[in-house]
């Protein structure tokens, strides 16, 4: 029996909707169609996300965007076998917005809902590329919000390896690009800035490169970029890529190191990279050149999954469903975490 499930990702600043269908002979879910609504241009005048802003716009798009993924698959919504919904973490008034539709939705139709772990969404969302990876791998999950390198044992089996003990790598990112007036979001602005600039101009720090464990910290290299950018002065704005460039390059080097680190400690042969991050050019090239140096086979999401999307709910419920790890509720009764 195959499960057609709709799944709704509304934490942060993107509204996702997405149509998985599990197969009968036990390969990896099917996407049929997702859609997203990404409101960063709504939120730039304003240097960064505003959650009642980002509730608001989530429940404008959510259901126009149900129907757009219903009708591009040649779905009908009765066809929906289970409604999964991002429960956290995220901002609270923009994760009710998904988790009342979901709920709503489900309790209408009489089918069962399923809350779903945002970082498990990424976490699994290269098995919505073309090359799926098997498992077991190591993970190395790199957000806005959080930074982790995990062992990944099947659906469900994660053991934390590492994480951040201030900043996400991300946040290391959006901060440095702020503080060189880049905006919001800063990843891809500062990214793209680093391109024409010259990565050894600024000596950065590494910060825990040699600590011995698989933890990572980023809060001292944002204040070292703000000392630097201070230092500049008027400077600043001719050396803006440089300064970009060596950002990059020190938070890249960082997390190739451990993720190396990671996989030596394991034995494992093979990485999973998941989280906004890992669409960073920047980390592909370092880590793809790291990996085939180890003959180790890395994973990553397709570029436009790796940030915030409706797909990757879909397909964590429906390899949470076929794992048999969870069962989707008919209990309305909804809540969410933001935490
Ligand atoms: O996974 P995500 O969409 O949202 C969270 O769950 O946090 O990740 C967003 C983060 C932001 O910090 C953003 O600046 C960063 O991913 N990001 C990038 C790039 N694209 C997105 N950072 C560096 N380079 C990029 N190309
Ligand atoms: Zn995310």
């Amino acid at each position: 029996m195959t499960l057609l499930i709709l799944g709704i990702e509304s934490s942060c600043d993107e509204t996702g909707v997405a149509l998985v269908e599990t197969r009968a002979d036990g390969q990896v879910p099917a996407l049929l169609s997702h859609a997203l609504h990404s409101q960063i241009e709504m939120h730039q005048a304003y240097g960064g996300v505003v959650p009642e802003l980002a509730s608001r716009d989530h429940i404008r798009r959510v259901l126009p965007l149900a129907s757009q993924v219903l009708g591009e698959s040649g779905k009908h919504l009765s066809d929906v076998d289970v409604v999964a919904y991002t429960r956290g973490p995220g901002l609270a008034g923009a994760l009710l917005v998904g988790a009342g539709v979901a709920c709503a939705l489900g309790a209408a139709l009489g089918k069962p809902v399923l809350g779903v772990h945002h970082l498990e969404g990424h976490l699994l969302s290269p098995f919505l590329s073309a090359d799926p990876p098997e498992f077991p791998f190591v993970a190395l999950l790199v957000s806005g919000g959080h930074t982790q390198l995990m062992r990944v044992d099947g659906v469900g089996r994660y053991e934390i390896l590492g994480e951040t003990i201030d900043d996400a790598a991300g946040e290391a990112f959006d901060k440095s690009a702020k503080l060189m007036g880049l905006g919001y979001p800063g990843g891809p602005a500062l990214s793209k800035l680093a391109e024409q600039g010259d990565a050894t101009a600024f000596k950065l720090p590494r910060p825990l490169l040699h600590s011995g464990d698989l933890d990572f910290s980023f809060a001292g290299l944002k204040t070292a970029v703000l000392t630097q950018a201070k230092k500049l002065g008027d400077e600043l704005e001719p050396r803006k890529a440089d300064l970009a460039a060596s950002t990059e390059a020190a938070i890249v080097e960082v997390l190739v190191k451990k993720t190396l680190a990671a996989l030596k400690q394991t034995g494992m042969k093979r990485v999973v990279v998941a989280g906004g991050v890992g669409a960073n050019r920047h980390l592909r090239k370092q880590l793809n050149e790291a990996c085939a140096k180890n003959k180790v086979r890395v994973h990553y999401p397709e570029l436009h999954l790796c940030t915030d999307n409706g797909a990757m709910i879909a397909m964590a419920a429906a390899m949470r469903l076929e794992s048999g790890q969870q069962q989707a509720s008919a209990e309305y009764a909804f809540d969410v975490k933001p935490r």
